[in-house]
C-alpha cells in the first residue's frame, strides 16, 4: 500500500508496446543496426536449440546420421545455413562494433561502421553460399 500524499512518479522512459521491438522507424542506420543485431541474436539462440536437437538425433545410430547427411545436401538447407552464416557473420561484425562505441570509439562513425559490417557481412555470406549450394 502506499503511503498517504505519495505520487508514484512518472516513467522516465514511456512503455515500448512489442511491435516498437523490432521497429527501426526513426531511428536511421542505427536502428536498422540494432533491429538486425536483435533478429540475428534470437535468431542465434533458437538455432542453438536446433543445434542440440540434431546432435542428439545424430546420436541415435549410422542410420540417423545417414538421414541427417542427406537432409544436408538438400539445397533448401543449403539456403538456411547461407542464412545462418550471414546471421552469425553479422552479429559477430557488429557486436564488434558495439563493444568499440561502448569504447567511445569511433562513435562519430558509426554509420560507416554498420555499413562496412554490412558488405563484409554479405560478402562472406556470398562465398558461403558459393560453397554450400
Ligand atoms: C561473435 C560472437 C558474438 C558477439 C561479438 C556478440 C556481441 C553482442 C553484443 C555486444 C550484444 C549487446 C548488444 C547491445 O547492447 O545492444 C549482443 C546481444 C545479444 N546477443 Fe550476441 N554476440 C555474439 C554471439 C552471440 C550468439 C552465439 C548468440 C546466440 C546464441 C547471441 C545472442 C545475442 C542476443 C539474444 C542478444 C540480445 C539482443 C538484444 O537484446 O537486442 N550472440 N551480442
Amino acid at each position: 500500500m502506499l503511503a498517504e500524499g505519495y505520487r508514484r512518479p512518472e516513467p522516465l522512459q514511456p512503455k515500448r508496446k512489442w511491435g516498437e521491438w523490432f521497429s527501426p522507424v526513426k531511428q536511421g542506420a542505427g536502428g536498422w543496426a540494432f533491429v538486425l543485431h536483435r533478429f540475428t541474436g534470437i535468431v542465434l539462440v533458437l538455432y542453438l536449440f536446433l543445434h542440440f536437437y540434431v546432435l542428439s538425433y545424430l546420436a541415435r545410430g549410422p542410420e540417423a546420421y545417414d538421414n541427417v547427411v542427406s537432409l544436408m545436401k538438400n539445397p533448401v538447407v543449403g539456403l538456411l545455413e547461407a542464412a545462418l552464416v550471414a546471421a552469425v557473420v553479422y552479429h559477430g561484425l557488429n557486436g564488434l562494433r558495439l563493444m568499440l562505441m561502448a569504447l567511445n570509439i569511433g562513435v562519430d562513425r558509426q554509420k560507416e561502421m554498420f555499413w562496412a559490417v554490412f558488405v563484409i557481412a554479405a560478402l562472406i555470406t556470398l562465398v558461403a553460399a558459393v560453397l554450400l549450394l
